[in-house]
């Protein structure tokens, strides 16, 4: 790995540099000589059934994981064309046609904003209709040459940086209340899953924090204000979303085959814009003074950060995070979890800050390494701006101006150059020296843990908010509890600290 790491460390991309991360991210856009040029190996098949093929493919005979592994081996090669959903019949004008770059070095590319450009591009060449964003096209779906990018992600930042002397009083106490529920629900004979009291708490400290708006004042928002956005997220997401082998071929003839319809979702959506434009006035106000942004645009992008970007991802990332705690060969790790928070905190909740979670290495490698092997966003893609040469680690590709391209990060996070061990759950993998430097390659967020979000790249505007508010949830959790037991992904038993 260190001769890996040795090759890779060079000059950051362009898009990252522009505010210089602690340490090297990896060098995209400069390939070195010394590896052969070879021709991007792979085909798009024939028209209709090429995509159609590696549709079913991808969906149904082999899932995401299979589809790109079976390819890598195929072709010997972790950069290749093939096509991705959504494809034929109904997805008119969307291109399935993409080149995958599944290593770390490959992918790292896609970091790099001189190179490559991202409008309309967050999954794929799909765009859902922006009539899900009140008509706009919203933060994620722009390019950093758009002055609007510009706008909102200092917006996002800047919203994020006004949260910050609320965001861990407010999750705490509102994690008490989520505690309460789930451990009154443990109580009865059939106790239910715990994946709505989470979502319900999600919406409600994220709501408060990134909005400046409690739903609780709502006892109608507060009860289904989740549920709606869930239907939201779904109509938006389905057809480029991996279903398992549950339902096919249904799938394949239903939410696979067609964009689904905003109206679905429209009676929810439109409380949950009632709910910012009334309780938020605070946030669109800055959103207008400070970031020159219409009440419209202010509205639109405050429900898509709550909604999409944290709830959406928070939704994901925290059932790995549970089910990595639910694994028995995480026993002994989670022993030694439980002494660094009693040591760095006790059990005093009103102890517990981003600053001292930053003392607990453990507790945040722990999180790194369930991001490394469940990054919540696994497909990102960019398009090509120019043409211009991409690297593997063992070759070097022509790419041109227009092409699409694909990373798994699922795959590309399991890359064998530079993980040890790759596909164990090592949680102390992040501690000490070297696993400081390994950060340089763990790629969760649109970027290195090690980059800065900007408003010149596309790297998740709450790069580190994520990662500490994941750390302290896990250290509340141990703060509260000495053990907790999770099955077959429901909560099953939980013992109390004893005070
Ligand atoms: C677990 C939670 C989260 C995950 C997994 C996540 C992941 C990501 C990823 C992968 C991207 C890049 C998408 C792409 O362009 O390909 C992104 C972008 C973004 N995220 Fe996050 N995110 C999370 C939470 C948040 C939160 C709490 C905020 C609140 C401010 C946020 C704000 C943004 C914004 C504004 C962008 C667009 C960046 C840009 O256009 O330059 N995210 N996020």
């Amino acid at each position: 790995m260190a001769a890996l790491m040795a090759r890779m460390t060079g000059p950051s991309p362009p898009g990252i540099s522009s505010s210089p991360p602690s340490t090297s991210p990896p060098a995209a856009s400069q390939p070195p000589n010394s590896l052969p040029v070879r021709t991007i190996p792979g085909s798009y098949g024939w028209p209709l059934l090429g995509p159609i093929s590696d549709r079913l493919d991808y969906f149904w005979f082999q899932g995401p994981e299979t589809f790109f592994r079976k390819r890598i081996e195929k072709h010997k090669s972790t950069v290749f064309r093939t096509n991705v959903p959504p494809t034929f019949p109904w997805f008119v004008g969307v291109n399935p046609n993409v080149v995958a770059v599944l290593d770390v070095k490959s992918f790292s590319h896609l970091f790099d904003m001189e190179i490559v450009e991202k409008t309309d591009v967050l999954v794929g060449d799909f765009m859902p209709s922006t009539k899900f964003t009140g008509d706009l096209r919203v933060c994620a779906y722009l390019d950093t040459s758009e002055t609007k990018h510009t706008q909102l992600k200092k917006f996002a930042m800047d919203i994020l940086k006004r949260s910050s002397s609320k965001w861990v009083q407010t999750m705490v106490s509102k994690l008490d209340i989520m505690w309460a529920k789930i451990e009154s629900e443990l109580s009865k004979p059939n106790p239910g899953t715990y994946i709505p009291t989470l979502q319900q708490f999600l919406f409600e400290f994220l709501s408060i924090c990134i909005v400046g708006a409690d739903p609780s004042t709502s006892p109608e928002l507060s009860k289904n204000g989740f549920f709606y956005l869930d239907t939201w997220l779904a109509l938006q997401l389905l057809p480029i979303t991996y279903t398992g082998s549950f339902g096919q071929p249904l799938a394949e003839l239903t939410v696979h085959s067609f964009p689904l319809p905003f109206w679905l979702a429209q009676g929810g959506y439109n409380k949950l814009v009632e709910f910012v434009e009334k309780e938020g006035k605070e946030a669109i106000q800055i959103g207008q003074n400070e970031f020159g942004l219409t009440p419209n645009e202010a509205v639109h992008n405050l429900l898509f950060i709550l909604g999409f970007n944290a709830y959406g991802g928070f939704s994901v990332f925290f059932l790995s995070l549970f089910n990595a705690l639910g694994d028995e060969k995480n026993k002994g790790v989670l022993e030694k979890i439980k002494n660094e928070v009693r040591e760095k905190v006790g059990t005093d909740s009103s102890k517990l800050s981003f600053e001292s979670i930053k003392e607990m290495e453990l507790v945040q490698s722990f999180v790194y390494e369930t991001l490394r092997l469940n990054p919540p966003v696994p497909l990102q893609y960019a398009r090509a701006r120019k043409d211009f040469k991409l690297a593997s680690h063992d070759s070097v590709f022509e790419i041109k101006k227009g092409e699409l391209l694909c990373g798994y990060q699922a795959l590309v996070m399991r890359d064998s150059e530079v993980f040890d061990d790759p596909e164990s759950f090592e949680a102390e993998r992040f501690t000490k020296e070297k696993g400081k430097e390994l950060l340089n390659y763990l790629f969760w967020s649109n970027g290195p843990q090690t980059g800065t979000p900007s408003h010149s790249n596309k790297q998740c505007a709450a790069k580190d908010v994520v990662t500490l508010t994941a750390s302290l949830f896990l250290a509340n959790l141990f703060q509260r509890y000495d053990s907790i037991t999770i099955s077959s992904g429901s909560i099953t038993a939980v013992e109390r600290v004893a005070k």
